[in-house]
């Protein structure tokens, strides 16, 4: 089977990539990633002689023709994924999380190949912290930043290809993923290398938001049982019941490093940060048979610290630069 990866040398895909060379080797990849700052080559060093590599944009209609015309399924994870940087600039959101998503549909639409596409929790908005319900697959979409509001876009443009052309397609919404090769903007890297080089880890307003923490092989088992079993059409949500609130991820940070957990910072709140995520998998574990290996955050975040502290190499010459843009609208608060 020949699949084509967008997004491959970024944080979910490129760990989609490794997966998949090990787990499947009748699986050719061809890996198609624009390398923007989030994507790295690095990321696929360990498995670039078993790959193709394509340096390209998903919005180029000419070029993803010609790659859709060469494969049998499309795994499409490419997108602008930071709500911090959609804030400041929403432009290059709409641009490959919309436009990106559609020239991918025209061409599987044109050739008939099978489409999963890879999408987020954050279309259904966000649940009071003290609201016992979850998202399940019948939430009402309801996002709050440019970033969730052009992936909600990109889901409804899939919607309509299916509904409308019978485009082969799937989606998965999944909820905050964690693990290896995961940008230094994002708030549990952020954390741990802040702790690495003896900086005080950075909270968001009161620190009280929850996010649904999933390990990142997890994600990338449910996409592919979904690939393998799934129903054409049908969204299925990822999450694995790893509900924790900001604080108690930076203390535990700290104390897995041997530090003091009380020694972190508040700072400006993200504006309109959605308070909390929760998933709801049944129909993913009772229809599908998923289940996630990763049953503890705390022994995959230990997992993930080790990783970063073995991987300096990786993560150093992204640092600094994080931080300066961080630092331009970010200050200290008492919460
Ligand atoms: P990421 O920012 O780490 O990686 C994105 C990759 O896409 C990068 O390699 C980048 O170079 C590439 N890219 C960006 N624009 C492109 C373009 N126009 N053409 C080709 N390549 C382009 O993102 P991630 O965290 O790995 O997220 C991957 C997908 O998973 C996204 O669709 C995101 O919405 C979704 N998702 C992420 C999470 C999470 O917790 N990170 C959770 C649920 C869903
Ligand atoms: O829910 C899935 C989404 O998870 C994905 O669709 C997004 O692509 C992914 O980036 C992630 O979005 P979040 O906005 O939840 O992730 P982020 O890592 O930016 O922040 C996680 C939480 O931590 C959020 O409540 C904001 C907070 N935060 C973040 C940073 C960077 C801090 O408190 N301090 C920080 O320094």
């Amino acid at each position: 089977m020949r699949v084509l990866v967008t997004g491959g040398a970024g944080f979910i895909g490129a760990n989609f990539v490794h997966q998949t060379v090990a787990e499947r080797p009748d699986v050719a990849v061809t890996v198609l990633d624009k390398l923007t700052y989030a994507g790295n080559l690095d990321s696929l060093d360990p498995v670039k002689d078993k790959i193709t590599f394509v340096h390209g944009d998903v919005a180029d209609t000419a070029l993803v023709d010609r790659l859709v015309a060469d494969t049998d399924l499309v795994v499409h994870f490419a997108a602008e994924s930071h709500n911090d940087n959609s804030l400041h600039d929403p432009s290059p959101f709409v641009q490959t999380n919309l436009i990106g998503t559609f020239a991918l549909l025209e061409a599987v639409r044109k050739y008939d190949v099978r489409y999963h596409h890879i999408s987020t929790d954050e279309v259904y908005g966000d649940l009071a912290l003290d609201d016992p319900a979850k998202f399940t697959e019948a939430t009402a979409y309801n996002p709050s930043s440019p970033y969730s509001s052009t992936k909600a876009g990109s889901d409804l443009l899939v919607r309509a290809w299916v509904r409308s052309f019978g485009v082969r397609a799937t989606i998965s919404n999944c909820s905050n993923n964690y693990g290896p090769y995961q940008h230094v903007e994002k708030f549990i890297p952020r954390q741990i290398t802040n702790v690495l080089l003896g900086v005080r880890p950075k909270l968001y307003g009161s620190g009280t938001n929850v996010r649904d923490w999933i390990h990142v092989d997890d994600h990338n088992r449910a996409v592919w049982t979904i690939i393998d079993k799934g129903t054409i059409g049908e969204t299925y949500l990822i999450g694995a019941d790893g509900e924790t609130d900001n604080r108690t991820v930076v203390e535990t940070v700290l104390e897995l490093c041997g530090k003091d957990p009380s020694d972190f910072d508040f700072v400006t709140d993200r504006p309109g940060h959605d308070l909390r995520y929760a998933i709801d998998a049944t129909r993913l574990r009772t229809e599908l048979g998923w289940q996630p290996v990763y049953q503890d955050f705390r022994s995959g975040l230990q997992a993930t610290i080790d990783w970063y502290r073995a991987n300096e190499a990786w993560w150093r010459p992204h640092k600094d630069a994080t931080e300066v843009a961080y630092s331009r609208t970010e200050q200290l608060i008492q919460p």
